[in-house]
């Protein structure tokens, strides 16, 4: 049943699935490193556990993967721009943005969450591969920063629903 499901069908119907946008960064041989990734989800809250999903694809995966700690920068509805930054070549993610290290990770300005994780297990996940992470630091912003989201293949911020 699986062979028979065509990749370019599994991205239409998985673009209906909203996502966060996230940052995930590292300081890896005191190089900066970054790369969007929309998979990051809460998992456990006793013990604190997040993860995200890497295509095995990903060079900078490789490097993320060795660091002592990861940043994860939960962007805002205003960061569009820091999002596409950090979807060109890699030594140029950071480059012109505004960060700074916090945590022993670079960490982006102006975003509505910030965590920083250690790694826990690195799993297969088909092309793939999950990041069972501990959750080492938290820091929400104040609530009125609200987060961006990516959705039917754009980027989408927040609206009350009708019945509010
Ligand atoms: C909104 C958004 C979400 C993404 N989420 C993920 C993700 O969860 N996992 C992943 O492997 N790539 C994700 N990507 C793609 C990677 O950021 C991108 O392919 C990256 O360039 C791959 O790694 P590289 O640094 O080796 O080029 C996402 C891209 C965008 C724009």
């Amino acid at each position: 049943m699986a062979d028979s499901i065509d990749p370019k069908f599994f991205r239409q119907v998985m673009s209906q699935v909203p996502t966060c946008v996230t940052v995930v960064t590292a300081m890896v041989d005191d190089a900066p490193q970054a790369m969007v990734i929309g998979s990051f989800v809460s998992i456990s809250i006793d013990p604190p556990l997040a993860g995200f999903f890497c295509t095995t694809a990903s060079e900078t995966w490789q490097k993320l993967r060795r660091a002592d700690a990861l940043g994860v920068n939960v962007l805002s509805a205003t960061q569009i721009d820091v999002s596409n930054a950090c979807m060109r070549a890699p030594d140029e993610r950071l480059g012109d943005l505004d960060w700074e290290i916090a945590d022993g990770a670079p960490r982006i300005s102006g975003t509505s969450a910030w965590l920083t994780l250690t790694i826990d297990q690195v799993s297969v996940a088909g092309d793939h591969e999950f990041a069972l992470c501990n959750v080492e630091t938290m820091e929400a912003a104040d609530p009125t920063v609200e987060a961006l989201a990516f959705y039917g293949g754009a980027y989408r911020t927040f609206a009350p629903a009708d019945s509010q």
